[in-house]
C-alpha cells in the first residue's frame, strides 16, 4: 500500500543537484526555494552569532583532561571542535580525495549508484519523502561501514575509494569510543557506559553520508542542509579543508563554525540526549551555500545497534530527575528522519513525556 510511510521508493525521481549547477542555470529552481523565514541571512559572511566559536578540545593532554573538556564543551553547547585526535592527516586527505573523485564521475557513472528511502545507502540527493518539501540544495552519498553495506553499494571507482573509507571509519570509531568514554565519565559513570548502552563493542553501528555542496547561483533562497539534529549517537563531521558553510544553532542565532585545520568537528545527538535524560543535548545545525565555490564534507555516525531499545539511563533518573523520554529502538527512532527529513529538533522534543 502506497502511504506515507512507505519507503520504498522517491516521490519523485531525484535530480542532482550538480547537476543543475553544472547547467549553468541563474536562478535557483522553485523546488529549493525555501520559505522566506527559513532562508538564511548572509550579510557579513554568513550568519550572525557576534564572533561567537564552538569549543575546541585538545585531546593531547592525556585522559582525565579530555574528559573533562568533553563533557563541558557538551553540556554547554554539544559541539566542538577537536584537535591532536590521532586520525592521521594522510589518511584524512586520502579521503577527501576519494570522494572528490567519486562526485567528479559522470553522472550517469553516479546514477548507477542511485539510492532508495529505505535504507539510504548509494548516491542521492533528497532526505525525506514527503512529496511537497523544499528540497536541499546538495547531493551525498550514504554508505553503512558497521555492518559494512553490501559489496554493490560501493563506488567501484575512484580504485582506492572503498580501502581508504573501510580504514578511516575504523580510525574515526576508535575517536568516538573514546569521546564516549569522555561522556560517561562526565555523567559520573564508568567509561564504558554509554558504547554498552548503544549494543557494546560487536553491536554499535556507523555510517556515513559524504555531502557535496555544488555552487548555487541564489544562495540566499535555499540552504545547503535544512536545520536538524542528527538522530544518532555521535557525529563526526570532516569539514571541507577551505569553504565555510556549516552554523551551528545557539540560544536562537545561527553561529558560523570556521574548522581550524586537522581538526573535525563533533556534535552530540539525539540518542545521548536520551539515554542522558537531557544532561547532554543534540544540537541543530544547518549548511548554507555560496555560489563561488563547491562544499565536501564527510560526516561520521556512530550510532546504537539498530535494535538497541534506548531510554533515558536508570543510572541518571531519580525521583528528582524523572525520565524525559520513552525508551525506543534506534530503527524505530530513525523511521522519523527518513520519512520527514530534516525538521529541526522537532523529533526528539515530540518524544518528551
Ligand atoms: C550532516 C551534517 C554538516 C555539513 O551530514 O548531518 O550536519 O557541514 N553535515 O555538511
Ligand atoms: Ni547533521
Amino acid at each position: 500500500m502506497a502511504s506515507k510511510t512507505d519507503l520504498c521508493s522517491w516521490p519523485e525521481p531525484g535530480v542532482s543537484v550538480q547537476s543543475l549547477s553544472d547547467s549553468g542555470a541563474v536562478a535557483v529552481p522553485g523546488k529549493y526555494v525555501k520559505p522566506l523565514s527559513d532562508r538564511p541571512v548572509l550579510i557579513g559572511g554568513g550568519g550572525g552569532g557576534r564572533g561567537l566559536r564552538i569549543p575546541v578540545v585538545d585531546l593531547r593532554g592525556g585522559r582525565a583532561a579530555a574528559a573533562q573538556a568533553v563533557s563541558e564543551a557538551c553540556r554547554e553547547w554539544g559541539f566542538f571542535q577537536v584537535v591532536n585526535h590521532g586520525v592521521p592527516a594522510e589518511l584524512v586527505e586520502a579521503v577527501r580525495r576519494a570522494w572528490r573523485g567519486f562526485f567528479r564521475l559522470p553522472l550517469e557513472a553516479k546514477n548507477g549508484y542511485a539510492n532508495s528511502p529505505r535504507t539510504y545507502e548509494g548516491f542521492g540527493s533528497r532526505l525525506g519523502v514527503e512529496k511537497d518539501a523544499p528540497l536541499d540544495w546538495g547531493d551525498y552519498y550514504f554508505l553503512n561501514l558497521k555492518p559494512a553495506s553490501p559489496g554493490e553499494y560501493w563506488p567501484a571507482l575512484p580504485d582506492e575509494l572503498r580501502a581508504v573509507t573501510e580504514e578511516y571509519g575504523a580510525e574515526v570509531q576508535r575517536l568516538c569510543e573514546l569521546l564516549l568514554g569522555a561522556l560517561s565519565a562526565g555523567l559520573g559513570l564508568e567509561e564504558s557506559f554509554l558504547r554498552e548502552a548503544f549494543g557494546g563493542a560487536e553491536g554499535v553501528g556507523t555510517c556515513m553520508r559524504v555531502n557535496l555542496y555544488p555552487k548555487c547561483p541564489q544562495p540566499e533562497l535555499t540552504l545547503g542542509l535544512s536545520p536538524h539534529s542528527d538522530p544518532g549517537g555521535v557525529t563526526v563531521l570532516l569539514a571541507d579543508d577551505h569553504v565555510d558553510g556549516l552554523q551551528v544553532r545557539r540560544h536562537g542565532e545561527w553561529v558560523p563554525v570556521r574548522p581550524i585545520a586537522g581538526a573535525f568537528i563533533v556534535n552530540i545527538a539525539d540518542q545521548i540526549q536520551v539515554i542522558s535524560n537531557a544532561m547532554y543535548k543534540s544540537v541543530e545545525h544547518r549548511v548554507i551555500v555560496n555560489e563561488k565555490e563547491e562544499r565536501l564534507s564527510v560526516a561520521f555516525f556512530y550510532n546504537p545497534g539498530g535494535d538497541v531499545s534506548i531510554g533515558p539511563a536508570k543510572e541518571v533518573i531519580s525521583e528528582k530527575h524523572v525520565a524525559l523520554y520513552p525508551t525506543n529502538t534506534f530503527n524505530e527512532y530513525r523511521k522519523y528522519v527518513r520519512e520527514k527529513g530534516p525538521r529541526g529538533k522537532s523529533q526528539v522534543e515530540s518524544l518528551k513525556f
